[in-house]
């Protein structure tokens, strides 16, 4: 069972605390996806490899109950428990995310959570790190086929400002061969609506923002993704929505302003040295 101490840790808000306690769903479902988890921890399965419950509070449930597997592989790869914590409380914080998109208890992203729960991203500092190989469908300039990078992601926690992003870039370039030497890494990897040309072309060029955005050498076609966007910026889904979200910053006005003029927010992808 998990302790009120670990909820904390895992970032629960008290309502996600509350609800989860209540938490009644399919054990058998729960524990088939559990045994899935603990199967491929540490084993950087493939996309596909896994299959995530339908139910995402099974998901969550599943989480819930290997909250010891994922602790002690993180031990056994002699990561530290402040990095193992900020790395699994991302649950908390996307479970709070659900609860302000659709307003209850929930695990939308639960797809999201399974790259944390079987060992292949970590937190460190600001932005959190997916090791990975670099699919063949999808090469980056410079990357071999088969080679391993880190993709980049970046939590919803606070201003991105660049001293913190040097800061994690600087903790990545220790992690990974520290803790991860048999994957040498090289590269680091963006794939993200802060790529769109259009957001680095027309945000305040001092932005942060648009400071991250200009780190990463573009590669690849942009994606139309309006839903990134609008899901990032105002935790809706809903393009229906326009005009009740909020228009306080440069970055909403930005927004509505362009899907407004008829244009269409994408998923841009950008590479780095680490
Ligand atoms: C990426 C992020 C951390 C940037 O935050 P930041 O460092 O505060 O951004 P900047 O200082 O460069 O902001 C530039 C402008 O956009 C606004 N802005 C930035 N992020 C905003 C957000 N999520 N909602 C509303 N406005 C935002 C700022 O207020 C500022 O406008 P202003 O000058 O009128 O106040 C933030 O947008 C965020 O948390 N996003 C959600 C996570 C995400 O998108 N991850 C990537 C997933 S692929």
């Amino acid at each position: 069972m998990t302790t009120a101490d670990e909820y904390r840790l895992l970032g629960f808000t008290d309502a996600d605390r509350e609800a989860a306690e209540k938490l009644a769903v399919d054990p058998v479902a729960t524990a088939d996806f559990a045994a899935q988890l603990r199967k491929v921890m540490g084993t950087f399965p493939a996309e596909g490899e896994l299959t995530a419950p339908d139910d995402p509070l099974v998901s969550v449930a599943a989480f819930l109950q290997t909250l010891p597997d994922i602790r002690r592989y993180h031990a056994e790869r002699g990561i530290s428990d402040e990095i193992s914590w900020a790395t699994l409380a991302d649950l908390g914080r996307q479970l709070n995310v659900n609860r302000r998109t659709h307003g209850d208890f929930g695990l939308e992203t639960h797809w999201w959570m399974t790259i944390h729960w079987v060992g292949a991203i970590f937190a460190l500092g600001r932005l959190q790190f997916l090791l990975h190989q670099v699919p063949d469908a999808h090469p980056v300039p410079g990357v071999a086929s088969g080679e391993w990078v880190v993709g980049v992601h970046i939590p919803e926690s606070g201003p991105l400002t660049p001293e913190a992003v040097e800061d994690s870039f600087a903790q990545a370039r220790e992690f990974f061969p520290k803790h991860f030497p048999e994957y040498p890494v090289k590269t680091a990897t963006l794939g993200s609506w802060l790529l769109d040309p259009y957001l680095l072309d027309n945000l305040p060029q001092e932005s942060n923002m648009v400071r991250f955005g200009r780190r990463f050498t573009p590669y690849g076609e942009p994606r139309d993704s309006q839903d990134s966007a609008i899901f990032f910026t105002f935790r809706s889904h809903d393009l229906g929505k326009l005009d009740e979200f909020p228009q306080d910053t440069a970055l909403q006005r930005l927004i509505v302003r362009r899907i407004r003029d008829g244009g269409t927010w994408q998923t841009a992808f950008g590479y780095t040295t680490l």
